[in-house]
Formats: structure tokens, sequence, C-alpha cells
């Protein structure tokens, strides 16, 4: 048997008619970018996320380059955010110049820890805390009632990677992206939204923050050919826009199965015994799974044998960001945020695709049960 971490096709073959329908307008209509296929998307993911404004942009990194961008954030300024998180996070704030400060994670939800950054921003010179970036790992909201309230104290902005949680809500029914003054999604095809190719949305409710990311999507011009501001192309295409107007309407059936394939893993593992730690949900948040992620003793082993058996696992992520070499000019070294480098040597991601049959999830448990009795 065979069980890809991901299986696109099967998604594909379920709504085939109505993503080449899509893409059939847009081939019609011949206006490939942004235009009314991305506004009818902005309008449809800012609904969805409870927030006022969305920005389709070119991918989840540039939603976070531009977010910065749009507040200002430059060369000397600080930005405290995860090692434990895709590269795209540190790597856009180290882009503008500005230094990117590591605050170590909740080992239960793999999210950043408050504590952390109050800590943290304790130590960063006055004024210069420039914004917060929490993660929203793997499907699951962050603490953001308290991160909200360490950004207040310091005048910081706290933008939401939201990159894998489109969907998710916290403990307090609020939708990832909204909590925040602006929150970044990314379109990458494995994503729960996933694109045909690269795409990204940046949600908010601030009516000047939707201004500046709209100016600087397209280069800082307003009007077109006068430029107040640098920006960049950061913009999204209508094909894109149209076929995840299509997907859209069923995202949340495709979360809910995530969700139950999810429940049927803790499940087996409960039941076998074995020695694996499953997901940790936090109280009321509504976790959307896009990864669904467990602590295994013997992971490269089990990544291994899983893999000789034909199911695709991966880890996300073998080396936290502090531990780059490219970071190695912020200084820091092993031993400096304990629980990024325990979860990056432990932590396995299953395949949990919402078309992944019971009988696969089965026979992945009992792929497991088996490692782990020899
Ligand atoms: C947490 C996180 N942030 C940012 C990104 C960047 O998104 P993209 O690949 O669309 O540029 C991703 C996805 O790859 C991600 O998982």
């Amino acid at each position: 048997m065979k069980v890809p971490l991901l299986d696109l096709k099967a998604q594909y073959s379920t709504i085939k008619e109505d993503v080449i329908g899509a893409v059939i307008e847009v081939l019609e209509a011949q206006h490939f970018i942004l235009g009314p296929k991305v506004e009818e998307l902005e309008r449809q993911v800012a609904q969805y996320s409870g927030t006022r404004w969305g920005i389709g942009v070119s991918s989840g990194s540039d939603a976070l380059l531009i977010s910065l961008m749009a507040l200002n954030v430059g060369r000397g300024d600080y930005v405290i955010t995860t090692p434990y998180t895709c590269f795209a996070t540190a790597g856009a704030v180290a882009r503008l110049g500005a230094i990117p400060v590591f605050a170590d994670i909740d080992p239960k939800t793999y999210n950043i820890d408050p504590a952390w950054i109050s800590a943290a921003a304790e130590k960063i010179p006055g004024g210069r805390l420039k914004a917060i970036i929490p993660v929203h790992l793997f499907g699951q909201c962050c603490d953001m009632d308290a991160i909200m309230e360490i950004a207040r104290e310091y005048g910081a902005a706290v933008i939401e990677d939201a990159a894998q949680a489109i969907g998710a809500r916290d403990g307090k029914g609020r939708h990832a992206g909204s909590a925040g003054d602006a929150g970044c999604f990314s379109f990458f095809p494995s994503k729960n939204l996933g694109a045909l190719g690269d795409g990204g949305m940046v949600v908010t409710s601030k009516g000047d923050l939707k201004e500046r990311l709209t100016i600087l999507r397209a280069h800082g011009s307003s009007p077109k050919y006068f430029h107040k501001v640098i920006g960049g192309n950061f913009r999204l295409d209508a094909i894109q826009a149209a076929v995840l107007s299509v997907k859209l309407r069923r995202l949340d059936l495709w979360s809910e199965k995530r969700r139950e394939n999810a429940d049927l893993y803790n499940m087996l593992f409960a039941e076998a015994g074995v020695p694996v730690g499953t997901p940790y949900i936090e109280k009321g948040c509504r976790h959307i799974f896009n990864q669904y992620v467990i602590r295994a003793k013997d992971r490269d082993a089990l990544m291994g044998f899983l893999k000789e058996k034909g199911v695709g696992a991966e880890v996300y992520y073998p080396l936290p960001m502090h531990l780059q070499e490219c970071f190695g000019y912020l200084g820091y070294g092993e031993g400096d945020f304990p629980e990024s480098e325990k979860a990056a040597k432990e932590t396995l991601a299953l395949p949990v695709y919402p078309e992944l049959s019971a009988e696969s999830i089965s026979y992945v448990a009992e792929r497991i049960k088996e490692f782990y009795a020899a």
C-alpha cells in the first residue's frame, strides 16, 4: 500500500469540472492580473477570516514581506518571532534589514510562548521593537490575547503568520489572521486552501494599512506612474484567484475531514499504546490540521521505516531558524531555544489530507505499531 503525505490528484478529481470552468472563464476574459476575480476572492477571504479587507498577493512569503513594509519596519528595527517555523517568516524580517529576535515555543502546541516574547522584548533597546510575528503552526492559533497585550505594552504591531491556518480559530472563537494588525495567508498548493501555483493574501481591518498594502503591491504607485513609496510586484493572478474561489467553498468540509482523520489517528495510537505524542489542542481552539504532527521516539528511524513501507512522512522543521547558517550573524547558538531544538529532533508529520481513507490511516498506524514492536 502507498500512502503519500499529500495527494493533490485526489482533491482535483473531486472538483475538476469547476476548476476547469473557472480557468476557462479567465481565459475568455483575458484579464490575468488583479481585476474582478482577485477582488471577488479578496472579499470572500476577508469575510471567511472575519476581517474587513483582503489584499491578494503573490505568495505567503510576500504577504509577510509587504505587511512588514506597510508597517514601516526597516533597517535596525527589531521583530520578535519563533525559531520553529518556515524560513519565510524570519526571512522576510531579515530581507528588510530588520533584526529577527527569537522567542522559544510552548512544547505542547509548538507555537511561540508569550513568556519568552516578554523576556525577549525586555532586552530590546527602548522603542525599537517594531513588530511581533506569531506563527499559527500546523493549523492551530497562538495565544493571541497574551501576544496582543505584550504588543500594546511596547507599541509594537502584530502580524499573524497564518500561512498554515486559514479557517482556524483561537479559544475565543477569533479567526486566524483577525486579531493582529495584519494576517498573512499562503495559497501554496500544499496548504488547506491551495492554488495552482504560488499565491497569498494579507487580511486586515485597518483602513490605513489596507491602503498602504494596496499601493505597495503595485510598486508603490498611486496614482498610476506616480510613486511616493517604493513597493514591488506582489500581485496575485486572476487564474489563481478564480480557482481559489472554487476551492474556498469546500474549505470547511476539507478541514473537517482533516480533523476527523486526526481523531482517528489519535484513537488508533491510544489503542496501540505506541510511544508517540499526538497533537495537543488548546481548549476551545479550532485546529485545521494543515499538518498532523506527532512527537516520536527514534524519529529518524521511524521516518525511514515508514518510507520503506510506502508512507510519506516529513519533518517540519529539521533545523530551527536560530541555528541556520544564514542567521549566524545574529549570534545565537545551540541550547538557546531548547524546546524548538527538541521539537526539531522529535516531530514527524503524517498524511492527514481530506481524501485519505480510513484504511490508509489504519495502515499508517499499524506500521508505526510494527516499528515500535520490533
Ligand atoms: C508558516 C509559514 N509561513 C510562511 C510561508 C510562506 O508561504 P509561501 O510558500 O506561500 O511563500 C509558509 C509556507 O510555505 C509557512 O508554512
